[in-house]
């Protein structure tokens, strides 16, 4: 997968994941304020919808493409293994960024491949799918940031995550933005501060 490493001088690898359209340049700056001395792997995703790039199909607005997450969830975790073997970073600290279409693919990491993330910092993510019972990952660490006036993902949606991955997984941490799809600086600060005691 087309990607950026940046050797950093924790142990600490953040996986940055793009949003719909974006790139792995994005959420360099993201990486940077949650953790400025951690190993940086910033990945593209491999679909195109139309010139956009995506980690996976969707059919509509919110409606994936369930056979083809499979494929792309197994791909990028194949990925990061193979990142850690070439880079020689830590596997069992890797802790994963993702905003909208990324942070939907580390969910969907999240149902389906046990221990695949030691974190997961999903910013805007939906369910990624419905339809099998999630994995256990007893060592994961999981903060959500919803955006209150987010009209891509409701709130009841939101919700319904929250409740999917709190029986499975070892911490889930929700906080509601006063914010709509977009990030904002202060939820960044807020995470930073989650992720400092839990990770540093
Ligand atoms: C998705 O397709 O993953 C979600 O609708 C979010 C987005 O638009 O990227």
């Amino acid at each position: 997968m087309i990607h950026i490493f940046k050797k950093g001088i924790n142990d600490n690898t953040l996986l940055l994941l793009h949003g719909t359209g974006g790139d792995e340049h994005d959420l360099l700056d993201v990486g940077n304020i949650i953790d400025p001395n951690a190993n940086i792997l910033s990945v593209r995703g491999n679909v195109k919808e139309a010139e956009m790039n995506r980690f996976f199909r969707r059919l509509s607005p919110g409606v994936f493409d369930l056979e083809d997450l499979d494929v792309r969830t197994r791909e990028l975790y194949d990925f990061i293994n193979e990142a850690s073997r070439k880079y020689g970073f830590n596997r069992k600290k890797v802790i994963a960024i993702g905003y909208s279409n990324g942070a939907n693919i580390a969910a969907s990491m999240l149902f389906t491949i046990e221990n695949a993330l030691l974190g997961a910092i999903l910013l805007r993510p939906m369910v990624p799918r419905k339809d099998k019972e999630l994995v256990t990952n007893s060592n994961t660490s999981i903060f959500i940031a919803a955006g209150l006036y987010d009209n891509i993902c409701p709130p009841e949606e939101t919700n319904e995550l929250v409740s999917y991955l709190k029986v499975k997984n070892k911490e889930v941490r929700l906080e509601w933005i006063k914010a709509n799809h977009r990030l904002t600086y202060d939820e960044l600060l807020l995470i930073k501060e989650w992720y400092n005691e839990r990770f540093i």
